[in-house]
């Protein structure tokens, strides 16, 4: 795949990170694709439109009103001619904006207008970017099919700040719009694949359970992914607090027994894809009311039973998908434990993650992995979950290639 030829509508909001967009114009530039540049008046207090200008080799847009400019091709112009539409740095305030359909300069304008994938690269504060309104207007974003790259963490461009808000390198937006923008052949269009994610709840009695801290983000990646390449996805989640993701058809279940249902009653199907944490045991039996604590009698033993192995029954299932790809969370030999679950499960490839890895994959915005598969063990560099969602959903649909529909 190249980039060569490509049109990107690169908008440049008001932030220190400002300065990388310049680097990445160049990087684009080398690469053959055609970049026009957006600024907004924030971002020409960090970075000239001269510089902008002279490495886009083209005019810098900066005014929605501007009629006399003799290189006004108009807004509506703007957000259509580019293949793809990529904001970098995204300020708190131009995410705010589009989330929630601002239009009064011409960046936020153009974003609205636009009937192009959007790829966002925000860079803020962490206190910014921690925010509850900031996270809910990346919620509703990511809603609205906006893609994401980063934010890193890191130090921050103001002394004494660290944390999560950094934008990301030059070279990984690069990579992220090399995958979106594969992405629009839709190379899964007519395939049906099932995602689970998330954790199950295994009750004990009606107001506890037995859960796990899977949060979903990286099966709901995944599942957001693959629709992306026009797959016809069905979710099959456990309780999670995030949102269901865009073009997908999502089901939420709460126990082991009535995901491995969900998912059965989903076969056939072309792939699947088990993300989700399922709870390897619950409790023989449930009671029905509140179990009481009582003075003296001391906690009730549990008996424990074995949940269904949901991935094992659909990899060795008549109806078994022409992909079945299972996820290993490991805190210690990972690689050998993945390389036996292939073999046990009937997967044809195994996503292994370190969940002991420093700043805890479950829960957490990271991920770093192994593909092990017959053909051997892939070790992916350490990235985000939605860019191990966009690199897994390639390879997928890259299997499945060689598979008749
Ligand atoms: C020195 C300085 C650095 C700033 N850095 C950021 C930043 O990294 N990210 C951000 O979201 N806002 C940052 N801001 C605030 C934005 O510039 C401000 O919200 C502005 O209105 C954004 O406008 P825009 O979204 O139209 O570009 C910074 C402001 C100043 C004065």
């Amino acid at each position: 795949m190249t980039l060569s030829g490509k049109r990107i509508l690169l908008i440049i909001g008001g932030g220190i990170a400002a300065y990388k967009a310049l680097d990445l114009i160049r990087r684009l530039r080398e690469r053959g694709v055609v970049v026009r540049v957006v600024m907004t008046a924030a971002a020409q207090e960090f970075v000239t439109t001269l510089s902008a200008g002279a490495l886009s080799a083209d005019h810098v847009f900066t005014d929605l009103f501007d009629r006399n400019d003799e290189h006004d091709v108009g807004h509506i112009r703007l957000s259509r001619e580019a293949g793809l539409v990529v904001v970098a740095p995204a300020t708190a305030d131009l995410m705010a904006k589009l989330a929630n359909g601002h239009a009064n300069d011409l960046a936020s304008t153009v974003l609205l207008a636009t009937d192009k994938q959007v790829l966002m690269a925000p860079a803020m504060n962490p206190k910014m970017w921690s925010h509850p309104a900031t996270r809910r207007n990346r919620a509703t974003l990511q809603k609205d099919g906006v893609a994401f790259v980063g934010p890193a963490k890191g130090e921050m461009a103001e002394s004494n700040e660290a944390g999560e808000g950094r934008m990301a390198e030059p070279l990984e937006i690069v990579a992220a719009i090399e995958a979106l923008l594969a992405i629009s052949p839709k190379p899964l269009a007519g395939r049906k694949i099932i995602v689970t994610s998330g954790p199950t709840h295994e009750p004990i009695d009606p107001v506890r359970y037995i859960a796990n801290r899977s949060s979903g983000k990286q099966g709901h990646a995944i599942a957001a992914a693959l629709a992306r390449l026009g797959a016809d996805v069905r979710l099959v989640s456990g309780p999670v607090g995030i949102a269901d993701p865009a073009d997908v058809t999502t089901q939420h279940v709460e126990t082991a027994n009535e995901m491995k249902d969900a998912v059965e009653q989903l076969l056939p199907a072309d792939a699947a894809v088990f993300v989700a944490a399922v709870a390897d045991w619950r409790s023989e039996t449930s009671a029905g009311e509140k179990i009481k604590k009582v003075a003296g009698e001391g906690p009730p033993a549990l008996q424990m039973i074995e949940n269904p192995d949901i991935l094992a029954g659909v990899g060795h299932h008549r109806k078994r998908p022409s992909l079945v790809v299972g996820f290993a969370a490991e805190t210690q030999d990972l690689v050998s434990n993945a390389e036996a679950k292939l073999a046990k499960k009937g997967a044809d490839f195994i996503v292994a993650n370190d969940v002991s890895h420093e700043g805890g994959v479950m829960g957490g915005d990271r991920n770093k992995v192994r593909i092990v598969s017959k053909a051997g063990v892939d070790e992916w560099p350490e990235m985000s979950k939605d860019e191990v969602a966009t690199r897994l959903a390639a390879l997928i649909a890259e299997r499945l290639k060689t598979v008749v529909v």
